[in-house]
């Protein structure tokens, strides 16, 4: 969904997106592919990892180790990595924990594994429509950006801007990751309150 998402946005911005999958066979990343027209494409993880300038993991937080790895670390180097998956632990039913918290998170995580790439954790606070259309709610809120490297982030920023996102705040290196990622239990709860998706946090002060 957030592939889809992300991609598909990005395309009608103009870019150059390639999906990857497991199988470069991948049955949704070819449909997304003949949706998208010719700025689209896909292939295995490893075949978008070394055609994307910036690689976007919107894998499922307990396999995003795994799918990186398939990705390959000759791929990724020296590239900036947007980390948008949450580390989400279905084991128990619902609502999810996190399997990565408190003194780790995901983003370090991979951060530490891929000491080449430049890990950028963005988007993983709010639902994958609203991540590329914030002018779907009438006041879009903010959203949070981490990371080690301050090239890397500000072109991030810049990529967000052109999503439509203004309230973009920097919350420092990769270890915030720990706090973006630990929203998703009161995330998980306000949609089972509120029985929609379609909404995000908007800081005061
Ligand atoms: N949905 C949202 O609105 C939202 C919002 C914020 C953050 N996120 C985070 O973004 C990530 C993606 O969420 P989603 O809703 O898009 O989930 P999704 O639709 O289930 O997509 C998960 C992706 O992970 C891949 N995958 C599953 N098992 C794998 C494995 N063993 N190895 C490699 N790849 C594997 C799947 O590939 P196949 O299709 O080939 O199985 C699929 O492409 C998650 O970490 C989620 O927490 C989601």
């Amino acid at each position: 969904m957030v592939g889809d998402s992300i991609g598909t946005k990005l395309v009608s911005l103009g870019h150059k997106v390639m999906m990857g999958s497991r199988t470069a066979s991948n049955e949704k990343a070819a449909a997304w592919t003949n949706r998208n027209g010719s700025l689209a494409s896909n292939g295995t993880f490893a075949d978008a990892a070394s055609f994307g300038e910036i690689i976007f993991n919107c894998t499922s937080g307990h396999v995003s180790l795994e799918a990186l790895q398939l990705a390959g670390r000759e791929n990724l180097q020296g590239k900036i990595l947007v980390d948008v998956a949450n580390p989400l632990d279905f084991s128990r039913g619902m609502p999810p924990s996190l399997s990565i918290c408190n003194t780790d998170s995901l983003g370090e995580t991979i951060q530490r594994q891929f000491t080449d790439v430049k890990v950028v954790k963005a988007l993983n606070t709010l639902n994958c429509q609203l991540m590329v259309s914030p002018g779907l709610l009438k006041d879009p809120g903010n959203i949070f950006i981490c990371g080690n490297e301050t090239d890397a982030k500000a072109e991030v920023e810049s990529l967000l801007r052109t999503l439509g996102w203004e309230k973009i705040i920097d919350l420092g290196d990769i270890t915030a990751a720990r706090g973006t990622e630990q929203v998703l239990p009161i995330w998980v709860r306000l949609m089972g309150k509120l029985g929609t998706p379609m909404f995000n946090f908007s800081i005061v002060s």
